[in-house]
């Protein structure tokens, strides 16, 4: 583990009715304990986690469009309103890693290309060879994290199930496995198959706090299961007009 602990900077914060300290999980958060080399985000739309990852993001001083701190290309919305008011403890620090957006990830491969242009095809070693944009979506984001086994890092991943399919998620399931052994990852997302892995702590995020809860508890594993198991029920209480 790397990052043991964020703290959030209460006295710094001026106005709690704009963004992001409108946001009730974040505006009652002081700090948030990691005792585990898997933390999870989850909780609704809307309830602050990309905001909590990007301002994580920005202390680690990666590029919060995504990509690490090397990659310094620009995307419009490139910025990190929370960043200023936290501060990460590290035991020990460590500066590898990046932060992935599903959004950002094709303005990440289209910088890897210019990097390869003007540096060579060497650059693509890390990402399976070649261009990522070769590669679908799912293919290139798998090869990013192969190619990253062993290096240790802190990853931040906002929703990486989007690039995946559910038999990709189960393959990424077991590169988070190899993955920890070496690194840190902190994952928002809303996939009820990487919230199961199962030395991960979850943090959820409501309308009051962020806390900690088991895998059952979240309503991601609890709605998916119900779903799946009475569906019929659920498309007759949804679909039903009369
Ligand atoms: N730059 C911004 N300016 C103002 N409000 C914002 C900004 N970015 C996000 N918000 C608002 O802050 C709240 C939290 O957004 P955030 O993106 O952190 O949610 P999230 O938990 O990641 O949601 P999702 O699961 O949909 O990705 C939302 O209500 C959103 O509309
Ligand atoms: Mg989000």
């Amino acid at each position: 583990m790397f990052l043991r602990e964020i703290k959030v900077l209460k006295e710094k914060i001026k106005k709690t009715n704009v963004y992001p300290f409108n946001i009730p999980a974040l505006r009652n958060l002081s700090s948030l304990a990691l005792n585990k080399n898997v933390t999870f985000f989850v909780g609704e739309n809307g309830s602050g986690k990309s905001t909590l990852l990007e301002a994580i993001a920005y202390k680690c001083e990666f590029n919060v469009a995504g990509g690490s701190a090397n990659n310094l290309y620009e995307v419009a919305s490139s910025h990190a309103d929370f960043g200023e008011y936290i501060r990460l403890s590290w035991m020990p620090k460590i500066k590898n890693g990046f932060f992935l957006r599903a959004e950002s990830f094709y303005h990440f491969a289209s910088y890897m290309d210019e990097m390869a242009e003007e540096e060579g095809g060497r650059v693509y070693d890390y990402y399976g060879g070649k261009s990522l944009h070769e590669q679908s979506h799912g293919e290139s984001f798998l090869s990013l994290f192969t190619h990253r086994l062993g290096k240790q890092g802190i990853y931040l991943l906002d929703e990486p199930e989007a690039a995946l399919s559910p038999a990709r998620q189960l393959t990424f399931l077991s590169l988070i496995h190899q993955l920890q052994k070496d690194s840190q990852l902190i994952i928002a997302t809303h996939s009820p198959i990487l919230l199961g892995y199962p030395e991960a702590e979850i943090f959820q995020f409501d309308e009051t706090s962020i806390r900690l809860v088991r895998y059952e508890d979240t309503s991601h594993y609890q709605i998916t299961r119900r779903f799946l198991e009475n569906r019929n029920f659920y498309l007759h209480e949804l679909l039903d007009e009369t």
